[in-house]
């Protein structure tokens, strides 16, 4: 794991250099991911988590749901199993291809320009995504997600946290992937730019904490 400089600060050519490569690491790193077949299967909290999501929606009457950065697909699987119209979006193509072997539809897309009108989902789920961009791209992210939903939406955004440090991750050889790990404060700072933050709730996972954000579109 190397350490670097943290953020890429305004809209100079150096953060548009930043941004470019950090997508080539990340759409390479995750290509090699789904090619090895790499991401288990979920467990641990994060099935609770997507419980009380689930419940949440049941309870609003909502039906449709959709998750950014959705991987293979076991959270799209997870909605689908509880009855709710469910697909995802995710940078790799490989992370299409095993959520179809499993009956899910996951949509190779760049969580910035989602191929769907604005509003057309009830709710959206986006978990260990948006803690690969930096800062800006964090907020334009979440700005592109909250648009696909109708306003006062709720949308769950789970990252893995820090103390505002940045490092790239070479769990696969000959692939890295950048990690911005930041405090609840800078990510509530960032979300709340285009969303209502209603809650957050941290985690300590042994090796870093995990922030879980509860918002609503506005
Ligand atoms: C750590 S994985 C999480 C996958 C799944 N949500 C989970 O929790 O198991 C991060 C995922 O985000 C996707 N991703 C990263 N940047 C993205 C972007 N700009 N647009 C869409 N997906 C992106 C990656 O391809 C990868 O599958």
């Amino acid at each position: 794991m190397h350490v670097g400089e943290y953020g890429s600060r305004g809209g100079d050519r150096r953060s548009v250099q930043v941004v470019t490569s950090h997508r080539v690491d990340l759409r390479e790193y995750y290509e090699a991911e789904a090619h090895h077949r790499l991401r288990g299967a979920l467990r641990g909290p994060r099935l609770g988590w997507r419980a009380d999501f689930i419940e949440l929606l049941r309870a609003e009457h909502r039906t449709s749901v959709a998750d950014f950065g959705a991987g293979p697909g076991h959270d799209v699987a997870g909605f689908r199993e509880a009855g709710l119209a469910a697909i995802g979006f995710d940078l790799a193509v490989g992370n299409a291809r095993l959520a179809k072997e499993d009956g899910c539809i996951v949509v190779p897309a760049d969580i910035n320009q989602p191929p769907v009108r604005a509003g057309s989902f009830e709710a959206v789920w986006s978990m260990s995504t948006l803690m690969h961009l930096p800062d800006e791209m964090a907020l334009t992210a979440l700005r592109s997600i909250a648009a696909t939903t109708m306003p006062g939406s709720p949308l769950v955004i789970g990252v893995w946290g820090g103390a505002d440090e940045f490092t790239f991750d070479e769990e696969i050889a000959g692939q890295r992937r950048p990690f911005y790990r930041r405090s609840v404060a800078t990510n509530r700072a960032i979300f709340s730019a285009c969303a209502t933050v209603t809650g957050v709730d941290e985690y300590d996972m042994g090796t870093s904490g995990y922030q879980v954000f509860a918002l609503r579109s506005i």
